[in-house]
């Protein structure tokens, strides 16, 4: 490259960066309009095809129902169960004995398991939840640290034909107290603590404090990690290993089947107003929607190694640590703890020691990075790598441009795929053989139709900013959200119910290459660090604090986190607001809702902007903070 482009021509001018020839001759697919064209004239044709790729008890009696929309159906009739694909069916060849999975610890160890150790793993603890009176339908929610059972548990809940509900191991006792309490869940299963930069997290503290303020939860398992002392309650408390070493835990454990549309996973993730929202994703369609866009967008064979260094706490986990890459066969790597502990070689070191060749992070993570230099990549030879990804938030060029160069050595195309905890996979993203353009997630994948459209639905010009809809429904998304369908058809369906699009609460625009570019959230959800959460959250952990009144809270740019949380409280009478208080306050919202949603500035106000029928205005808020024009004040308060 010659002179560097900043950010905003590169926006303008959409430089181009073209994969290499032999990246185009070991593509599984190499033209991408063709199958794309096919996807959208044929869409069962298209997606049958890829489902009869994976094993099926009993094959659909219909690829796609829409009769009663939005509450779409695939495979209908169809018997299954994703465990079925994702190890049974590999201990019939030769995969029994390939690498499943690749952990490291944070201090240094290391486990590896083969599917038929994954599989050994996974039936015992599956019999273990069914001698604790887990059954089909029921709901485990687990709370864990980056370790081996946190995916072996997600995988026997679903063999014996449970569900689970993953809360991230980062959230606190409110947040995973509600997400207990919305499941209805029996059974918890935790670890007594996870290691991060050298400490233990205490899990099993918050584990504690969330219970008894869950009524629900009978039986907690405990996976023991740290070692450290937790407070084990008679009756309610068990220690995994124990359990384990049972003669109820046997190796041997029959594969549930299911319905092609039962229950999978719920996963619950912030939304505009109230409380988190569980979606519903299921075995049939989830099973052939991850597994294909893995398969295509990475390019996956049976010689990588895939680390997506994303949590399992949250989609991108689920989706593409655990379900799609075993569904493929693929040799996963996963890691505990943190990227730069205890230097900030330590990724870089992972991934010349276990030779990955495929790397799918944040750009949150990026940016830590790069702010380390360049140096700490140059110690190591990252010449395994022959794919990049990047998920969560738009990249800016700039880490795009450090990604490709430093990490990716030039030769490594960086897959950036948009797509959401509803979408179950990919929506927008490349494939290897698609001319890159830094920032931009480039195309929809095959079978996906979006739009851009202004206020009153219709499309947008290029370039022009408008709101993105999802204009077909596919096999990933998620189904309804948990006890709740009128929220589903609500948030997502109404506001284009005549045309049927899906709203996906984003803003981009499209260029004249018909490039997408995602611009952010246009809803009061903020994506911090990556992370998804909504204002209103962080609001109800403003007013349980015992001084603050009433509380706003706004995302404001942040060069490393993309955005963080600033938080605007009105003091109760005869509270004084000062640096003390301050961080108090955000002390407070770190131990409900978890570290992530710490704020990083508390601003003490005598009044709120709002509108005349009393609602926030937070866009105004905003406006104020970065100093820019306020836009319609026509229904501001006097
Ligand atoms: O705003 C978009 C952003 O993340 C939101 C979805 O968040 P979540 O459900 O937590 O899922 C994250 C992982 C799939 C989207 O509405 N987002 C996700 N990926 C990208 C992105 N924004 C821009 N570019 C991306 N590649």
């Amino acid at each position: 490259m010659s002179t560097p482009a900043t950010d905003e021509t590169v926006h303008e001018n959409g430089e181009f960066y073209y994969p290499s020839d032999e990246i185009k001759a070991n593509a599984h697919i190499k033209d991408y309009d063709a199958v794309y064209k096919r996807s959208i004239e044929d869409p069962e044709g298209f997606w049958a095809e890829e489902a009869e790729r994976l094993e099926w008890y009993k094959k659909w009696d219909k690829v796609f129902d829409d009769s009663q929309a939005p509450f779409y159906k695939w495979f209908v009739g169809a018997k299954t169960n994703i465990i079925q694909n994702a190890i049974d069916r590999h201990l019939k060849t030769w995969r029994r004995n390939k690498v499943a999975m690749v952990w490291e610890g944070e201090p240094g160890d290391v486990k590896v398991l083969s599917y038929h150790a994954l599989n050994r793993e996974v039936s015992k603890t599956a019999n273990v939840l069914k001698s604790m009176g887990v059954r089909k339908g029921d709901i485990v929610t687990i709370y864990m640290p980056q370790i081996p059972e946190l995916a072996i548990t997600m995988l026997a809940c679903v063999k014996i034909g449970a569900a689970h509900s993953v809360v991230y191991g980062g959230f606190s006792v409110e947040a995973l107290a509600d997400r207990i309490a919305s499941a209805n869940s029996r059974v918890l299963v935790t670890a007594d603590g996870g290691w991060r930069r050298g400490k233990v997290t205490d899990l099993k503290s918050i584990a504690n404090e969330a219970m008894d303020r869950s009524p629900t939860i009978e039986v907690c398992i405990t996976v023991k990690r740290t070692g450290h002392e937790v407070r084990m309650e008679n009756d309610r408390d068990f220690w995994f290993h124990d359990l384990m070493a049972l003669p109820i835990a046997s190796t041997k454990c029959k594969t549930e089947e299911m319905d092609a549309e039962d229950m999978l996973f719920i996963l619950f993730t912030s939304g505009t107003t109230g409380k988190p929202k569980g979606l519903v994703h299921t075995h049939g369609g989830y099973q052939v929607y991850t597994s294909t866009t893995h398969r295509y967008v990475f390019d996956v064979k049976d010689e990588d190694r895939w680390w997506c260094a994303a949590d399992p706490g949250w989609i991108t986990g689920h989706s593409y640590l655990v379900y799609s890459p075993l569904i493929n066969g693929s040799t996963i790597m996963m890691y505990e703890g943190a990227p730069n502990h205890p230097y900030p070689n330590r990724w870089w070191h992972m991934i010349e020691k276990y030779g990955i060749t495929i790397l799918y992070t944040s750009p949150t993570a990026v940016r830590g990075l790069m702010r380390f230099g360049d140096q700490w990549p140059k110690r190591h030879d990252l010449s395994s790598l022959r794919l990049l990804g990047s998920v969560g938030e738009p990249i800016n060029p700039e880490a795009w441009r450090w990604y490709h160069k430093h990490i990716g050595g030039e030769k490594c195309p960086i897959m950036d795929t948009w797509w959401q905890t509803e979408t179950g996979g990919f929506m927008i993203c490349p494939l290897p053989v698609t001319p890159l353009k830094p920032g931009s997630a480039t195309k929809p994948f095959f079978g996906v139709q979006v739009g851009i459209v202004d206020e009153n639905g219709k499309e947008v010009g290029p370039g022009e900013e408008g709101k993105l809809v999802i204009k077909r429904p596919t096999p990933g998304m998620a189904r309804t959200i948990f006890n709740d369908p009128d929220r589903y058809v609500e948030t997502y369906w109404k506001e284009y119910e005549e045309n049927g699009w899906y709203k996906a609460g984003d803003s981009a625009r499209i260029d004249e290459d018909g490039y997408i570019w995602v611009i952010g959230r246009i809803d009061d959800v903020i994506k911090v660090s990556g992370y998804r959460l909504g204002t209103a959250e962080v609001e109800s952990a403003l007013v349980s604090f015992p001084a603050v009144a009433e509380a706003a809270a706004i995302a404001l740019p942040h060069e490393l986190k993309g955005n963080c949380i600033h938080v605007y409280c009105i003091l109760k009478a005869g509270m004084t607001g000062d640096q003390k208080l301050a961080n108090e306050i955000k002390a407070h919202v770190s131990a409900e809702i978890g570290p992530i949603a710490k704020p990083e500035e508390v601003h003490f106000l005598e009044s709120l902007p709002k509108t005349r029928s009393g609602k926030i205005m937070r866009r105004v808020l905003k406006a104020r903070a970065m100093g820019v024009d306020e836009g319609d004040l026509s229904t501001l308060e006097e």
